[in-house]
């Protein structure tokens, strides 16, 4: 059997065309006029705040040795090498807040005669450009995940071809005389539940998401 279609248009009734017709025009002018209503709305949902889309590191990295403005050896002139009491900060430095673990020793990163710079085992200067050497140190399990992307975070692209691969170092994200990784505040959930939309119509803050009240 073959459906014919100017057939089938031939047998619908004018009558019921002009009634749809009808129909849709009545349904326009109730949307247009808003004669129903809008109803109950639907809540504002607030912008995340540009904190959390903010792709910078922790921590931003120096990039030369100074303290108060001054370099390292403008009070340490390396001459000789530092004496004191490896545990002792100096009154100038007492904003040092040392909780390495067991590593409580000034020295075992900076260098007693180039105090701008870092210690390997042998003695020989690290610089600060290379400071994932100084942390390769102690944390060599670590470091070997990080040179393969697994620890840390690697940005830019995958395939160099199209563009440069890049990688965080340790002391961006890592504060290195306090290193532990301190909690981040998360950012509030994408959507407002509307069942969690607090008393009085206003829209519930992402402190109320999960509906426990
Ligand atoms: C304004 C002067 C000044 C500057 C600049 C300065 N220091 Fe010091 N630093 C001191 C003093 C004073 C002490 C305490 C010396 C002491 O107790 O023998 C000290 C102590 C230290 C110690 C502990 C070892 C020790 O001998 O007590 C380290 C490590 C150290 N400084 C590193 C640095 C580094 C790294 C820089 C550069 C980023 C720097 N300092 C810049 C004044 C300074
Ligand atoms: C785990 C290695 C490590 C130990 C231990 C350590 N430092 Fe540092 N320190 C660094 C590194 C790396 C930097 C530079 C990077 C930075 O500041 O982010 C630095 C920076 C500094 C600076 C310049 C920045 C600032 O905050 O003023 C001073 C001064 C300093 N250290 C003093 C000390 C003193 C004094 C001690 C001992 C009480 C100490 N450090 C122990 C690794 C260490
Ligand atoms: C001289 C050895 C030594 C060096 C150099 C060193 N660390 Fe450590 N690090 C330690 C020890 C020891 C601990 C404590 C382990 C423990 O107590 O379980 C530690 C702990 C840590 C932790 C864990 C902190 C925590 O509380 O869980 C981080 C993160 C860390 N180090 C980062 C770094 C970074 C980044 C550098 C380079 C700037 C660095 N370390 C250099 C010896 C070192
Ligand atoms: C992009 C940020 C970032 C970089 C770069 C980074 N780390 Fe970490 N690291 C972290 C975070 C986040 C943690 C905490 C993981 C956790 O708590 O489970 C951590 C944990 C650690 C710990 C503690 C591990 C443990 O098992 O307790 C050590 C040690 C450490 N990092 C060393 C390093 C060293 C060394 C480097 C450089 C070679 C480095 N990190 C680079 C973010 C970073």
């Amino acid at each position: 059997m073959t459906l014919d279609r100017d057939e089938g248009s031939k047998r619908i009734p004018l009558a019921a065309a002009g009634a749809a017709v009808a129909c849709l025009l009545a349904l326009a002018v109730v949307f247009t006029k808003d004669l129903i209503g809008k109803g109950p709305g639907r809540d504002d949902i607030p912008k995340l705040s540009p904190e959390y889309a903010d792709p910078s590191t922790v921590r931003k990295v120096r990039t030369e040795m100074t303290f108060d403005g001054a370099p390292c050896q403008a009070c340490h002139e390396g001459a000789e090498p530092l004496q004191g009491n490896p545990h002792e900060k100096g009154i100038f430095h007492e904003h040092i807040e040392l909780k390495h673990g067991r590593n409580q020793h000034c020295f075992n990163c900076h260098h007693r005669m180039q105090p701008a710079d870092f210690s390997n085992f042998d003695g020989s200067p690290i610089k600060l450009d290379n400071i994932q050497l100084l942390c390769a140190k102690c944390h060599g399990t670590i470091y070997r995940d990080w040179g393969l992307g697994i620890h840390g975070r690697r940005s830019g692209f995958w395939d160099t071809a199209k563009g440069p691969l890049k990688t965080q170092v340790c002391i961006a994200c890592h504060n290195p005389h306090w290193p532990i990784f301190k909690p981040l505040k998360a950012a509030p959930p994408p959507h407002i539940n509307p069942r969690t939309r607090a008393k009085g119509g206003k829209t519930a803050g992402a402190e109320n998401h999960g509906g426990l009240d």
